[in-house]
């Protein structure tokens, strides 16, 4: 984040603190219930936003040399994403092009060749096909047709971005909008990826992105945990495009006060969180970041599953491996046991049958704006307000 936008972020929380205001949507708004269990919905949304949609699949750090890969699962198709020995980041259908079995079964590794566990056809990191074993048996093929099916893949601003369609249109910086140069100048390529966890939670998938969407619930929630570090119902919040990025406010903002606004560094008084179209959060703490995954099951909008996976500024993982771990492992603790437990609440509320819908406060802007755009995006009509 530019300097001067830093110091707007900063002036902007403290002058809620001041007045005693949080952001101001405007109006409430209701939600229909049937948003998040209605299987016809879920089918749609599967189909616009999860195969035909670019994904995010991690962050550089995740295929931190040439020989790196990963392999994902999670949209349905079963992906390898390898860095070549040219540094390049690439992405193939994790299919053997023998007989279709699914060549790298590790979720992450170091490898330059691929070996499928059925007949030992063999990939190397660029996709290509560099062994068939006994091929004078096998017969005749052109090897140079039969490489591993290539996605588009592009590396921009530390983030790992795919289209899970062979000919899908991508373009990393139109989807991150007006955040493109503010990320590039968050230098997410040099994060070290430190660790992952699952969480498949009974609750549609759009409820876990609603809980990272207001901080109107830290005194009551997350009264022990993340109260005590933040003030709650205090943000400063913007758009771009279809993304958002909502700052939370932390206490040692007041020290600030007495620094000259030159020597201020946003992470000193804020917690910016982005949501980046349609189902990714990336929490930027100033020596560590967090990246959520949100991931619908395509088969059942009652379930949903999320990959929380942690990375560290190097300096500050050689300074405290340990506390930065401990860090990280606690923020994914209050997602899971805190914040995901009232939300599959909710979504037990939504499917109670005697409540017809929810409602966005105005302190809730993020959630105005998540479902307006998701709205948008499956065609579907506004969001009624109330009264
Ligand atoms: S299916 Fe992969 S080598 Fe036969
Ligand atoms: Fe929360």
């Amino acid at each position: 984040m530019h300097h001067e936008e830093q110091v707007r972020v900063i002036r902007t929380l403290m002058g809620h603190l001041d007045r005693g205001t949080n952001v101001d949507e405007g109006v409430i708004r209701k939600i229909s219930v049937e948003d998040y269990t209605s299987t016809q919905r879920a089918e749609r949304e599967w189909s616009a936003f999860f195969t035909d949609h670019p994904q995010v699949i991690g962050m550089s750090g995740d295929l931190p040399k040439a020989g790196s890969f990963i392999t994902v699962n999670d949209f349905g198709v079963p992906l390898l994403a390898t860095r070549s020995s040219d540094g390049r980041f690439r992405a193939f259908a994790n299919v053997c092009r023998h007989r279709g079995t699914i060549l790298e079964a590790a979720p992450r590794g170091e490898r330059t060749r691929f070996v499928c566990p059925f007949h030992a056809w063999t990939f190397d990191n660029t996709g290509a096909l560099i062994g068939v074993p006994k091929s004078d048996h096998f017969g005749q093929i052109d090897r140079a047709c039969l490489g591993l099916i290539e996605l588009p893949a592009q590396e921009r601003h530390g983030l790992l971005w795919v289209h899970p369609k062979v000919d899908g249109a991508l373009n990393a910086s139109e989807l991150l909008a007006g955040l493109d140069q503010e990320f590039e100048t968050w230098d997410f390529a040099n994060l070290v990826h430190t660790g992952d966890d699952t969480y498949q939670t009974p609750m549609n998938w759009k409820l876990a992105i609603d809980t990272f969407g207001e901080t109107y619930h830290f005194e009551k929630l997350h009264r022990d945990t993340l109260a005590p570090v933040f003030y709650g119902n205090v943000q400063a919040y913007d758009t771009y495009g279809r993304n958002h990025r909502m700052a939370l406010c932390v206490r040692s903002i007041d020290m600030m006060r007495s620094m000259p606004e030159s020597d201020w560094h946003v992470t000193m008084g804020a917690f910016p969180v982005y949501y980046l179209f349609p189902n990714i959060q990336i929490n930027v703490g100033r020596a560590a970041v967090t990246l959520v995954r949100v991931y619908p099951d395509k088969d059942n909008p009652d379930r949903s599953l999320s990959r929380v996976s942690f990375y560290a500024r190097p300096e500050a993982l050689a300074q405290d491996p340990d506390g930065l771990r401990s860090l990280s492992q606690g923020f994914g603790e209050i997602i899971r046991d805190e914040d995901y437990v009232v939300a599959a609440a909710s979504h037990r509320g939504a499917q109670s049958g005697l409540v017809d819908h929810f409602l966005f406060g105005r302190n809730e802007p993020a959630l105005h704006h998540y479902h307006k755009t998701y709205r948008e995006a499956l065609g579907l009509s506004a969001l009624e307000t109330l009264g």
